[in-house]
């Protein structure tokens, strides 16, 4: 009746953390930034508890925070002073983004990453100019193709900005191998793409689309990003970047789609970023206050789930928190 193997004999506490597999660094974190063109002081976002959006003149302020908790890079999302039917805001010289990641960069260390894409720049809300007839239309959405030019113009103007990485996000086919085009062209050949490879059409954006203001205003992205059903289509996705020069790849959202994390990571040989999405963020929170689960301790064993999954790296709503209690 005695068991020889007996692995709880590993699980003391002077020799957890030599045999312990995976750990959270703060340097393993991403912190997402809203700057936000339309407001004059830091306003809470309601369905994201502890973020805000901040005027670009409180952008290097909001960064330097981030950088106290020990995290080292943010991902700055903007919301534009005014949207058109091209997103044209998306790629001013003096937009919102553009504006932020110029003091950002001057006047901090922080490695500043930029989210390409167009739907909080488009009045219509979708990620990148529409086809004809596609509001009356249902079988129409986004024209893949003219996007992709606007797209260059965007990641060359963040390049321009000072941007560190940028990180296309808008499911548009071609888009990686188009923007490292121009960013070559444009003499930034050493400026690192992070592609969101594998995307899927999830629910779990919701509180990010209040936040940034971006929802699509007819219709929904099924045209455009992945079927959440289908786990091989997201090899198959990923590869295409890779072949298209992606540097880092990106499964989003992450905690309901860790199969996904692991097969990229065993699939290739390139650092895997994980996004941990607004929703995955607002549901721990709002059971925390019900006082249903410890945010902290729920905050940290998700983080550490993804890295076990095989992310390196974790673009979360969670950084901060979790960096400062490492
Ligand atoms: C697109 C973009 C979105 C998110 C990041 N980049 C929204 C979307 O695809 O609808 C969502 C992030 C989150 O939910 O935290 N620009």
């Amino acid at each position: 009746m005695d068991p020889t193997a007996r692995p709880r004999r590993l699980r003391s506490d002077g020799v957890r953390s030599l045999v312990g597999e995976t750990d959270l660094r703060a340097s393993d974190l991403v912190a997402p930034v809203f700057v936000d063109a339309t407001a004059d002081e830091r306003v809470p976002i309601e369905s994201m508890p502890g973020h805000e959006r901040v005027p670009v003149s409180k952008s290097v302020a909001r960064v330097r925070e981030v950088l106290e908790t020990g995290v080292e890079a943010v991902i700055v999302f903007g919301i534009p002073e005014e949207k058109d039917a091209e997103g044209s805001r998306a790629w001013a010289e003096e937009g919102v983004v553009q504006r932020a990641v110029r003091r950002i960069t001057d006047r901090t260390d922080a490695y500043v990453i930029t989210d390409v894409c167009l739907c909080e720049y488009t009045e219509h809300g979708h990620c990148g100019i529409l086809e004809d007839g596609a509001r009356e239309d249902a079988r129409l959405t986004v024209d893949n193709d003219e996007t992709l030019e606007l797209l260059q113009r965007i990641a060359v103007s963040h390049a321009e900005a000072g941007a560190d990485m940028v990180a296309p996000s808008s499911m548009t086919d071609g888009m990686v191998g188009a923007i490292r085009e121009a960013l070559d062209a444009a003499g930034y050949e050493n400026l690192p793409i992070m592609s969101y490879a594998a995307k899927y059409e999830s629910a779990f954006y919701g509180p990010f689309r209040d936040a940034a203001d971006g929802a699509p205003a007819f219709s929904d992205r099924r045209h455009y990003q992945m079927d959440p059903g289908n786990r091989r289509e997201a090899i198959r996705e990923v590869r295409l970047d890779v072949e298209e020069g992606a540097d880092v790849l990106m499964v989003k959202p992450a905690l309901p789609y860790l199969d996904v994390v692991s097969d990229v990571r065993r699939e290739f040989d390139h650092p895997v970023a994980a996004y941990n999405v607004s929703g995955e963020y607002a549901m721990l929170h709002a059971a925390a206050d019900r006082g249903w689960l410890s945010l902290e301790a729920v905050a940290r064993e998700s983080l550490l789930s993804i890295k076990r999954a095989g992310a390196d790296l974790i673009v979360t709503y969670f950084a901060e928190d979790v960096a400062r209690e490492l």
